[in-house]
């Protein structure tokens, strides 16, 4: 029988789709274009992915429904393509886990290319290092287009691009953006941009471009060749976080009216403010903060018609705060604090402004705050910062019925009852290092976050409602002893929140109690430098999420309770400066990561230190230990830094040390050891500066030749349990590793609040910093990151 083609297709359809249709395919219809697919398929091929994230992307499935990927419900063309990385901290944190992000590189040039569709790529927060673009996709596009469309880049389409927060990302070249001519908002944050010089003039080149985030991104040069920048559609700019050491660009000025967010916080910037910022007539957010602007704060800030935000604290602003800023009635946060200004504050600074919740003012050369006595605001404020010179705190702050967050600063008053009262109903109360004084043995404190820290306060412990997460009373003159504030059954009704307790630094007495059970949330004890007297109780062993145990200074005395085993998640533990006795606990793990020890010790190395098998680095110098180096040493196989140097330790240096695969810096200088260098090994690696000042140490590195016979035997044995009462005193023990993660499990219910944030960083800096700034001083690796870690916390408030 002749079929003629027509009929053919059709019967070869009918046949296929009975096909297809028994195997279940017709029962879908598959919407994924080919080429968005292969143009997926090859952004995956360049990406690590080591947790799966891109598992769904296979060909069994459409891709409209991969994992990220959105296709228009009309077209079926990818338009969104969304892998952002969700991390449990924000990753300007350093050490932030990022082990299950996607990292690898992305081939831009060729995804915008097939994609012709893509609207919007974010591939936020994941760990990528590198970004081809491929200039044949782009450059001279028109003149290859006639013979190569392919080749060549539309991106016409894409109008949202986020990078930001790919931490590892270093981009040397900007080039290539400014054939994403359709952007309309670019987020590179946390990139870094220090090789692009020319990144201003090519981002001014994006004719649309109405939000841009550069922050941190570690940019120079504020400066343009031409005096007029395109940026005729920017409504948001963000440069904070980078070093520009210049005054504020002229082209600034000229931006268009559109711009109502500018923010340049943190970036060396200096000068007067020039009157022609007020060319951005429609900013509703100025951010000025943490530069080295001076003079005077302009009274022409007053003339802004729509500033909600005005942050310029933390400059070096002098003399008067003018009353015109009382005139932006639009205001709801202003922010001069922490400048160098002087004179009165009173009603009129503040006047119109009524729509204010966040007010932060003060000074280090004190203000005055002359408040009229009956004065009430036409604003109820829900969060304060302010010092003043005065003896008493301005009346009208007890009209405040909203404030959630009240920080004094730089102030002396006596705090009485009705302060007390006032505040319990705040969530977060921070009067650290004021000269505040008064008895607070019959206080109740009720906010979650207590900071009353380094003040004069007197009298016995407050009591703690069941509300207080952290409570830090230290360096104070508190007496007595801990159950005032532990032990007080009848306010707690067996719940409570309080995860992180410090009352180091005062003249408390007394034994620990065995009130501990009651308090199973807390993560940080810090109980330093008192008077503390007896033994651990085992019922500290009842604290699950401890983290961090700091019991230094103190006349304790006992074995360490083998119950503290069960605190599985202990990561610092400090007792030197007491009186314990008995042997490293077993349970010491080898989680262990760096070791401080006071200078002047004497007796031999402990070789129960040699169980602490995850310690990276030692130093021992400039004690008088004697004896011989344990052969154990052998067991840290992570040590990178071992410093022995100046003591009186003797014999061979053991072979055992050579196995060390990781050290990296060695230095046995000025003891007695004797024999030979252990050769052939990467002991000869390090100079003789590593192994000078010892009477009989012979062999390469060292230009001393060792006879062949004259191996020196020395048999003394290390003692094994003559030394171990005086390893105490000074021991103090760090544990790094899960640290912010496991913390974080036990603080997410403060984290996730908004507001508590703040008081969540200051527990994880506070441990953070002890941890580096206590246990590892003499450890440079770590230098770096305290740093990193203070220059975050200045800029929390903004973010
Ligand atoms: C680029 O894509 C847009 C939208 O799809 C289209 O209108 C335009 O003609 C394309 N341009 C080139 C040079 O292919
Ligand atoms: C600014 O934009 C206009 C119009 O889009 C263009 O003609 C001009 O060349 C641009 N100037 C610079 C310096 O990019
Ligand atoms: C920017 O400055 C130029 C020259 O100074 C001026 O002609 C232009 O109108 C200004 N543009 C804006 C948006 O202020
Ligand atoms: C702004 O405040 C100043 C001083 O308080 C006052 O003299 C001036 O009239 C105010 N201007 C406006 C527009 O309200
Ligand atoms: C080892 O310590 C000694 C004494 O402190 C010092 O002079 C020497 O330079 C150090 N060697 C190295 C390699 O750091
Ligand atoms: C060890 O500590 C001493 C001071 O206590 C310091 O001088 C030395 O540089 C440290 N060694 C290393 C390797 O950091």
């Amino acid at each position: 029988m002749n079929t003629s083609p027509s009929q053919t297709v059709v019967i070869f359809a009918w046949l296929l789709c009975g096909i297809m249709f028994n195997t279940g395919l017709c029962s879908f219809t598959i919407r994924c274009k080919q080429q968005d697919m292969h143009a997926l398929l090859n952004f995956k091929q360049g990406v690590k992915d080591p947790s799966g994230l891109l598992s769904s992307w296979s060909t069994e499935l459409d891709c409209c429904e991969w994992r990220g990927v959105n296709c228009n419900n009309i077209t079926s063309r990818v338009t969104d393509l969304s892998l952002p990385c969700s991390t449990t901290l924000p990753s300007y944190l350093d050490r932030e886990d990022k082990s299950h992000c996607l990292t690898g590189s992305i081939h831009l040039s060729l995804l915008l290319m097939e994609l012709e569709f893509l609207d919007s790529l974010n591939l936020r927060n994941n760990d990528f290092f590198a970004i081809q673009f491929d200039y044949m996709h782009n450059h001279n596009c028109h003149n290859l287009s006639a013979t190569t469309p392919h080749h060549c880049v539309n991106s016409s389409t894409l109008r949202h691009l986020d990078l930001s927060l790919n931490t590892k990302l270093v981009l040397n070249s900007l080039q290539w953006l400014p054939s994403i001519s359709s952007l309309e908002y670019l987020n590179l944050r946390y990139i870094d941009l220090s090789k692009e010089t020319n990144w201003l003039q090519l981002v001014t080149m994006l004719p649309s471009l109405s939000y841009l985030n550069m922050r941190s991104c570690q940019l120079e040069d504020l400066s343009l060749s031409t005096q007029y920048a395109n940026f005729t559609a920017l409504k948001v700019l963000r440069l904070s976080a980078n070093e520009f050491n210049s005054e504020l660009p002229k082209w600034l000025f000229n931006l268009s009216s559109n711009i109502y967010s500018l923010d340049l916080s943190s970036s060396s910037l200096i000068g007067h403010l020039p009157k022609a910022l007020l060319n951005l007539r429609e900013l509703e957010d100025l951010v000025l903060e943490d530069n080295n602007f001076d003079g005077p704060i302009p009274d022409w800030l007053g003339e802004f018609e729509h500033l909600q935000v005005l942050i310029i604290g933390v400059n070096m602003f002098s003399g008067f705060i003018p009353t015109n800023l009382g005139n932006i009635s639009t205001l709801t946060n202003l922010d001069v604090a922490s400048n160098p200004l002087t004179g009165v504050v009173s009603e009129r600074n503040l006047a119109k402004l009524s729509k204010l919740k966040v007010l932060y003012i003060y000074s280090y050369s004190a203000l005055i705050f002359d408040f009229d006595s009956h004065w009430i605001p036409p604003f109820q404020l829900e969060e304060l910062v302010i010092g003043f010179a005065n003896p008493n705190l301005p009346t009208w702050l007890y009209t405040q019925k909203s404030i959630e967050s009240l920080t004094i600063s730089g102030s002396s008053f006596e705090v009485q009852d009705k302060f007390w009262n006032y505040v319990s109903r705040m969530s977060e109360l921070e009067l650290e290092g004021n000269s505040i004084y008064g008895n607070i043995s019959n206080v109740l404190l009720n906010s979650t976050f207590i900071d009353l820290s380094s003040n004069g306060l007197k009298g016995c412990l407050p009591r703690l409602s069941a509300n207080v997460a952290i409570a830090a009373l230290s360096n104070n003159s508190l007496t007595g002893d801990l159950s005032p504030l532990l032990c007080d059954h009848k306010m707690l009704n067996g719940k409570n929140n309080l995860v992180f307790l410090d009352i180091s630094q005062n003249q408390l007495s007394g034994g620990l109690t065995s009130c501990w059970k009651n308090w199973k949330s807390l993560v940080a004890i810090h109980l330093g430098s008192n008077n503390l007297e007896g033994k651990i109780p085992p019922s500290m062993g009842l604290l699950p999420n401890l983290t961090s145990l700091h019991l230094h200074e103190n006349n304790l005395h006992g074995e360490i309770p083998s119950s503290l085993q069960n605190c599985r998640s202990l990561l610092v533990f400090n007792v030197r400066n007491n009186h314990f006795s008995g042997n490293i606990p077993n349970w010491i793990s080898h989680n262990v990561m760096a070791l401080q020890l006071s200078n002047n010790l004497s007796g031999t190395i402990p070789p129960q230190m040699f169980r602490l098998t995850g310690l990276s680095s030692l130093n021992l110098s400039h004690n008088k230990l004697a004896g011989k180096i344990p052969n154990e040493i052998g067991n840290m196989k992570n040590l990178e830094s071992l410093d022995f140097s100046t003591n009186q330790l003797e014999g061979e240096i053991p072979e055992s040390l050579s196995s060390l695969s990781f050290l990296g810096s060695l230095n046995l200088s000025f003891n007695n050891l004797t024999g030979k260098i252990p050769s052939g090994t990467q002991l000869q690696g390090f100079t003789a500066l590593s192994y000078m000042g010892n009477r009989d140490l012979c062999g390469p590195p060292l230009t001393e030749l060792c006879f062949q016979d004259d191996k020196h035997k020395d048999t003394k044995l290390v003692d094994e349990d003559g030394h171990r009462s005086e390893f105490w005193p000074w021991f103090y023990i760090g544990i790094e590793s899960g640290f912010v993660t496991g913390f974080l499990g036990v603080c997410c219910g403060i984290f996730l609040s908004r507001r508590l944030r703040h008081a969540y960083f200051k527990i994880v800096s506070d441990l953070r910093d002890r941890l580096y700034l206590m246990i590892v001083i003499n450890i440079n690796p770590f230098r770096k990151d305290a740093e990193q870690y203070w220059h975050f916390s200045l800029f929390k408030r903004t973010n």
